[in-house]
């Protein structure tokens, strides 16, 4: 045993980083495969696992106590692909990293021709690419086919579009390349390379080879409409995130949806069943106020989701955050209004002041952000 470690050099030549959750069926069967194809080739393979309650993490350790080219990174209260897979490149020192699932869907043999094409000076990344001659996406719905292609569109907005498949979570990449896009990623959801070819502030040198996507060998896929969700999260700060928190777009949005909810109870109330304005306009206030805490605590939050008796809780500092977001507000626009009489402009001047303020308070107090409130950790 020990002679065997004194033996080996001290660095990995390759890591391959693997996120899983739970993966108990498959990772097994990966560790045998990649002996298979990288057989004497200097690697270890990273597993980076979100606490998963099959007990992946265990299984691995276990594989790890049998055999040094395993290790486990076990994260405690988080979750996120992306994420996930930063973490497993940071705890290992191997100077080119791979990142593969750990369901067989990314076909191991790829990754000897990947590691050769790294003689070529000057390349940072290479590509495991359903998208060019020879790859293709095996056995999927065509409503699968369908989202990613849609999704692959979208993601031309932020990275080249001679890039095929931004969308792959099967890539080779040199560990400087890593390094300096490292400080500027979103590393929210599932889409790590293009997370990396978004936030690399110099052209990435690239080259994509073609493989099939095969069916998951054991367990299910976690690609639910939340990683959607992430996804145009990712697309939202990587178009505008340099100048507005993307959490402060959604904020907004569904603000203007409180709107809609207001008018709507006020109709209802005022004109419908016949109530006085106050006390219809106090009861359109309440309702839109929760209306928006609860689709915050959907959406704009969902990483961060309060349930039980914190979602009460959630509920009523909400609403004295907004309570003086809404005096705040009056206050500015009156303000404005008697300086220059513009209505309008006194109005908007006042609802984006108001906003500014339960945005800011609310991510603090509300959902206790201790991280960048544009940045997801989920
Ligand atoms: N640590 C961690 N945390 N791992 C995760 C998480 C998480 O929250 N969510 C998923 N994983 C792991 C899975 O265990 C698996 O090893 C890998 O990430 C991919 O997840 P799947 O659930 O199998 O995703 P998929 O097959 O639908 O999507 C794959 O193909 C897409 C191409 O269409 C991924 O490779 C995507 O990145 C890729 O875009
Ligand atoms: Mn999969």
């Amino acid at each position: 045993m020990h002679s065997e470690q004194d033996n080996r050099p001290a660095l990995p030549a390759l890591a391959i980083v693997v996120p899983t959750f739970n993966e108990h069926g498959n990772v097994a069967e990966l560790v045998r495969r990649l002996h298979r194809t990288l057989g004497e080739l200097d690697w270890e393979v990273v597993f980076v696992d979100d606490d998963s309650p099959d007990g992946t993490s265990a299984v691995v350790r276990n594989l790890a106590c049998r055999d040094r080219r395993v290790r486990c990174v076990q994260r405690l209260g988080r979750r996120g692909l992306s994420s996930a897979c930063i973490e497993g490149v940071l705890a290992t020192c191997a100077p080119l990293i791979a990142i593969m699932d750990a369901d067989l869907q990314h076909d191991e043999s790829l990754l000897m021709a990947m590691w050769s094409a790294f003689a070529e000076p000057g390349l940072d990344v290479v590509i495991g690419s359903r998208y060019v001659e020879g790859g293709g996406v095996g056995e999927w719905a065509v409503s699968r086919q369908l989202a990613s292609r849609l999704a692959t569109r979208l993601g031309h907005l932020i990275v080249p579009d001679r890039l095929q498949d931004p969308m792959s979570g099967f890539f080779m990449m040199r560990r400087e390349a890593f390094e300096q896009s490292l400080p500027h990623l979103s590393a929210v959801g599932f889409k790590i390379l293009l997370d990396l070819f978004a936030s690399s502030r110099r052209e990435l040198r690239f080259i994509e080879l073609p493989y099939t996507f095969r069916p998951r060998l054991a367990g299910e896929s976690k690609l639910d409409e939340q990683v959607a969700w992430e996804y145009f999260m990712l697309l939202a700060d990587k178009l505008v995130g340099r100048w507005i928190p993307v959490r402060f777009v959604a904020f907004g949005l569904i603000g203007l949806l409180g709107v809609g909810v207001h008018f709507a109870a006020l109709f209802a109330a005022h004109r419908l069943l016949g109530w006085d304005f106050v006390p219809s306009q106090a009861v359109a206030t309440l309702l839109a106020m929760a209306g928006n805490y609860t689709v915050n605590n959907l959406i704009t939050y969902r990483d961060r989701r309060r349930r039980g008796w914190a979602w009460w809780s959630g509920l009523l500092s909400f609403g004295l955050v907004c309570s003086v977001g809404a005096i705040a507000n009056v206050g500015v626009a009156s303000h404005q209004f008697e300086r220059d009489g513009r209505w309008v402009w006194a109005a908007l001047a006042g609802i984006l002041v108001g906003a500014v303020w339960n945005y800011a308070v609310t991510a603090f107090y509300t959902w206790g952000s201790r991280t960048r409130p544009s940045t997801a950790s989920a």
